[in-house]
C-alpha cells in the first residue's frame, strides 16, 4: 500500500512574512495521521519553513533544483545547498517548461541531480488544451514521462513522485474529471511497469494536480489510481488546504511504507580554511 502524500506549491506567491504566518498556520491546523504532506516555498522562504516545520511531520521541499553541485550558474541553487533543508524537489513544472524553456533533457537532469542527493524528485508531466482536445493526452504523457525518466534507474524512479497536472486544468477552475485523471495516472503506471519493472511500478507515486480544492477533494479521494495531489492556489489558503489534508487522510488506509535511500555517493567537503595567525 502506497502511502497518500499532498504537497503545497506556493509558487512565486507571497511574502516572507506572509508565507511564515501561513506556515505557522498550518502547523496548528494540520493533523495527518497517514498522509504524507510537503510544503513547496520559494527559494526565499526555504530555510526558515525548514524551521517552522522542524519536529513536525510537514516536509519541505523546493519548486526547482539545478543539476550542478557548485560553480558559475547565477541565480541557481544546487542539490548540494538544498540538501538538509528541502526533502523534495518539483522539478519540470510546466510553468518552467513554457516560461523558462526547460526541456524533458533538461528534467531528467534535474531529477537524477535530486535523487543522487536524497532529495525526491516530483517529476511534473501533462498535456496542453490543443494536445487533450486533439486526443494526444496518452502520447504527450508518455513521451514526457519517458524521457523525463531517462536518467534515474529503476531505484530511483521507485522512490520518486510523478505529478500529472494537465496544463489546462492549472489555476483555472476547471479540474480534470477524477476517472480520467485516475486513467492517465493507470497509464504512467503502466508504462513504468514496461520501462522499469513491476516491482518500481507497486512503488513510485503517481499524483495528481490542477485546481484541486477543497470541494472537489472528495471526488478525486475516491480514485484507487491516485496517491496524492500537488495544489497550488489552493494551499494559500491554509483552511483549505487543511480540509484537503484531512480529506485525503481520512480516506487513506494501510501502513505507511514510503522510505527514501541515503545517497550513495559522498560529495565533495570543502577544506577548511584556518586563519593565519597574525
Ligand atoms: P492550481 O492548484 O492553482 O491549479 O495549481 C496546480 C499546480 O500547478 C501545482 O503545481
Amino acid at each position: 500500500m502506497r502511502q497518500k502524500i499532498v504537497i503545497a506549491n506556493i509558487k512565486m506567491n507571497l511574502s516572507v512574512p506572509e508565507n511564515s504566518v501561513l506556515f505557522e498556520k498550518y502547523k496548528k491546523e494540520i493533523a495527518s495521521e497517514r498522509t504524507e504532506v510537503v510544503v513547496c516555498p520559494s527559494y526565499l522562504d526555504i530555510y526558515s519553513a525548514e524551521g517552522i516545520f522542524k519536529g513536525t511531520k510537514i516536509k519541505v521541499g523546493s519548486q526547482d533544483i539545478f543539476y550542478e553541485e557548485e560553480g558559475r550558474y547565477t541565480g541557481e541553487i544546487s542539490p548540494d545547498q538544498l540538501k538538509g533543508f528541502a526533502e523534495y524537489s518539483i522539478v519540470g513544472h510546466s510553468e518552467r517548461r513554457s516560461n523558462f524553456g526547460e526541456t524533458d533533457k533538461i528534467v531528467a537532469k534535474k531529477a537524477a541531480a535530486a535523487a543522487r542527493h536524497g532529495i525526491v524528485p516530483i517529476i511534473c508531466v501533462g498535456e496542453n488544451l490543443h494536445e487533450k482536445m486533439d486526443g494526444l493526452t496518452k502520447l504527450v504523457v508518455t513521451g514526457q514521462t519517458e524521457a523525463s525518466l531517462s536518467e534515474l534507474t529503476a531505484k530511483e524512479v521507485a522512490e520518486s513522485v510523478i505529478a500529472y497536472e494537465p496544463i489546462w486544468a492549472i489555476g483555472t477552475g476547471h479540474t480534470c474529471d477524477p476517472g480520467t485523471a485516475n486513467e492517465v495516472v493507470r497509464n504512467i503506471r503502466n508504462l513504468i511497469k514496461v520501462l522499469f519493472g513491476e516491482k518500481t511500478a507497486e512503488k513510485v507515486h503517481i499524483i495528481y494536480g490542477g485546481s484541486i480544492d477543497e470541494k472537489n477533494i472528495k471526488g478525486f479521494a475516491k480514485e484507487k489510481e491516485i496517491d496524492g495531489y500537488l495544489v497550488g492556489t489552493a494551499s494559500l489558503n491554509h483552511t483549505a488546504f487543511a480540509k484537503i489534508v484531512d480529506t485525503v487522510d481520512k480516506g487513506s488506509v494501510g501502513k505507511i511504507t514510503r522510505k527514501v535511500s541515503k545517497p550513495k555517493s559522498k560529495t565533495k567537503t570543502k577544506k577548511k580554511t584556518t586563519k593565519k595567525k597574525k
